[in-house]
Formats: structure tokens, sequence, C-alpha cells
């Protein structure tokens, strides 16, 4: 029997194959729900209410006899309730309509298998990458990935991010000075910058990525949101930045995936006004590695094998930072571009996630 306190090297034949069985039936888990998300599946379930296979083919176009097995796995594998007559009838629980359906809540978790199932057509390249040392870059995980990362951060930035950010001193009243100028680089789809702008109505916003496809996606975003007056959002390599006189910038989930994150932030500390801050957000990992680590450093080692390093290291030279980005390694980064500190700030409770203040 395997025990949370195993070690490798103590642990059974029997204990081990649990343990790989289990990760197996993981997998396929999750490769469900990224169907179940990207055919519908889960948001007719929501809107229109429990379904028959054939009702459900008919309402998502898909085939009747796939929506069957489909439906009969997520039953089998607890996902899905069903009652039996006189055809099976299948409903999305509450709990499970929240997490696999509900865009607003802190527990949206679809998007996360939508960022994972990004991974499936890149295998290929992953294996080569993994050869030769080159990447995998964020433009070629595609549409699954900028759109799963985008979702599943949203709701962070849009019910707890300003809250977050009013409480660090000195920042909040920079937000709040009428006219002030703020960076957001790295903002992908604009959720975090779209999120300050409504906090900050006297404020205007610069947001920057390399990806475009990101940043098309941020402009319709704020459009759409109705702060596209006071937000900009440009396509460009945020190493190369210009301007000056920012009151603040922020840097949310994307350090780690700079090639040259030295080269950015050099940029952002020149372009920021004097004494002004960086605030970075990156995953809450632990200080150093050891091994037996917990489910957060687990998940982000996941991120970094499939995501975050490959995409690092395809466009060289690169540091190759990865997900996995320790406290220390932020804080010579920052040195290294010209702050001269770099602290934790208390933000408690924000998903996997550290807030840094660099000065
Ligand atoms: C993991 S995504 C995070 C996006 C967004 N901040 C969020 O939280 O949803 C990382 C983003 O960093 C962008 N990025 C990476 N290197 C960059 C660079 N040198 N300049 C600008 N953006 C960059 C990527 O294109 C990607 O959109």
């Amino acid at each position: 029997m395997s025990t949370s306190t195993d070690t490798p090297d103590e642990i059974s034949t029997d204990a081990a194959a649990e343990r790989v069985f289990g990760a197996v039936l993981g997998a396929v888990d999750l490769l469900s729900i990224y169907l179940g998300d990207r055919l519908g599946y889960y948001r007719s379930l929501a809107d229109e209410g429990p379904a028959t296979a054939v009702d459900l083919a008919a309402r998502t176009g898909t085939d009747p006899r796939y929506t069957r097995e489909w439906l009969e796995q997520q039953a089998v594998t607890s996902l899905l309730a069903v009652d039996q007559a006189p055809d099976p009838v299948f409903r999305l629980p509450d709990g499970m309509r929240e997490v696999l359906t509900d865009a607003s809540s802190l527990s949206y978790l679809a998007p996360v298998a939508r960022l994972m199932g990004a991974v499936g057509p890149v295998l290929p390249d992953l294996l080569d990458a993994y050869h030769r040392g080159s990447g995998v870059s964020w433009d070629d995980l595609g549409d699954d990935a900028r759109m799963g990362q985008a979702d599943a951060n949203r709701p962070w930035y849009e019910r707890r991010l300003a809250e977050a950010l009013a409480s660090v001193p000195d920042l909040h009243d920079r937000l709040s000075a009428p006219g002030a100028r703020f960076l957001d680089v790295g903002c992908g789809a604009g959720w975090s910058t779209i999120s300050l702008a409504r906090a900050y109505p006297g404020a205007t916003f610069t947001g920057i990525d390399i990806d475009a496809p990101s940043v098309a996606m941020a402009q319709d975003n704020a459009r759409a949101a109705g702060v596209d007056d006071r937000t900009t959002f440009t396509h460009a390599d945020a190493g190369a930045l210009e301007g000056d006189g920012y009151e603040a910038a922020f840097a949310f989930e994307c350090v780690h995936d700079m090639p040259r994150p030295v080269e950015v932030l050099s940029a952002v500390h020149r372009a920021l006004a004097p004494g002004a801050p960086l605030v970075v957000m990156d995953e809450a990992v632990a200080d150093a590695f050891a091994p037996d680590g917990d489910e957060l450093e687990r998940m982000m080692y996941g991120f970094s094998l499939f995501v975050c390093l490959p995409d690092g290291l395809s466009s060289p030279p690169s540091v190759g930072t990865g997900t996995v980005m320790r406290p220390s390694t932020l804080a010579q980064y920052g040195r290294d571009a010209g702050f001269s500190s770099c602290e934790t700030l208390p933000i408690e409770d924000f998903g996997f996630w550290r807030f840094y203040l660099l000065q």
C-alpha cells in the first residue's frame, strides 16, 4: 500500500503501478474535459439542461455515436450525473457546472485542460526540441494555449486584482492619480490591463505583447469592455519598449516565459518615473528545488516541461528560465536590470501566484 511518505526508493512495484495508473486516469479525464469544453458539450448541458446522447449530439452538431461514448465516459468517471429511464439522460451537477463552464468563477478550470490540450499537436516538435535544445513557441502552441491562458487568469484579474493591488502602500495612490500612465508588459489578451483600467478610471494603460494574435484579442476585449479610450495595446518585444515617466509597471505571469528577461526588465526600468515600482506576479513556487514537491510545484513543472520552457527557448539567445522561477532568480534579474530591491508582497490566497515589488 502506498502512503504519501513513500519515497521513490521505498515504493513497492504494486504501489508504483497504482501511482502511474492514477496518472493515466487523470490524463484521460483531462483530455475528455478538453473534448467537452471545445465541442460545447458542457456549455450545452449547462445552458440547455440535461440531455440524452441523441439530443446533445443534435444540439452541438456532433456525431451521436461519439457523443454517447463521451457521455458514458463522463458518467463512469463521475464528472457527469445520469438518470436512467427510459434512455440515459446526462446532466452537469452544480459544482461541475461552475468548474467547467463558469468563466467568471475563481474555480473555473476548463481553460487549463485547453492549455494542456495545446500540447498534443506539438509533441513531435517537443521531442525534437528536447534533443536539440531548441524551442516551441507560444505561437506554435496556438489558440488553445493563448485562449486557455487568458480564460484561466481572467476571473482572478476581474475579481481580485484591483483589491489586491490597492492594499500595496503607495501603489494605490499612484494608480489613483489623475492622468497617470501605466505599463502592462506581456499583457496577453489584456484582462489584467482591462481590470486595472476599470478600477482606476483616471489612469491610462499601455499593454505590450510579442504575440500578435494576443494583442488583437486584447484590443477586442478592451473595446467590448468600454475601456479602449484609456488602453493601448502594442505588438512589440517589451525588451525594445520606449517611452518614459510611467507611474508603475506590471508583469503578470510572463517574466518566466521571456527568453531575455533582464533585457525586458531593463527596458521597463528605463521607462519608469524615478522611484516608480514594477509589480511582478509569477508562480508561487518554493524557494529552492526539493524532491517530493507539493501540488503547486508539480503543476508548475508540468507547465514548464510542455509550455513555458520550450516557449522561452524558442527565441535564442535565451536564459531558459522555465515556469519554476525561484524568488532568488527574479531578484537577480531585477538587480541585473537596475532595480535595487525585490520584495514579496503580502498578498495571500491569490491562485497559484505570488506578487513581487521591484524598486
Ligand atoms: C503566460 S502568458 C501571460 C499573459 C497575460 N499576462 C496573462 O496573465 O494572461 C505570457 C505572455 O508573455 C508574452 N511575452 C513573452 N515574452 C515577451 C516579450 N519579450 N515581450 C512582450 N511579451 C512577451 C507572451 O506572448 C504571452 O502573451
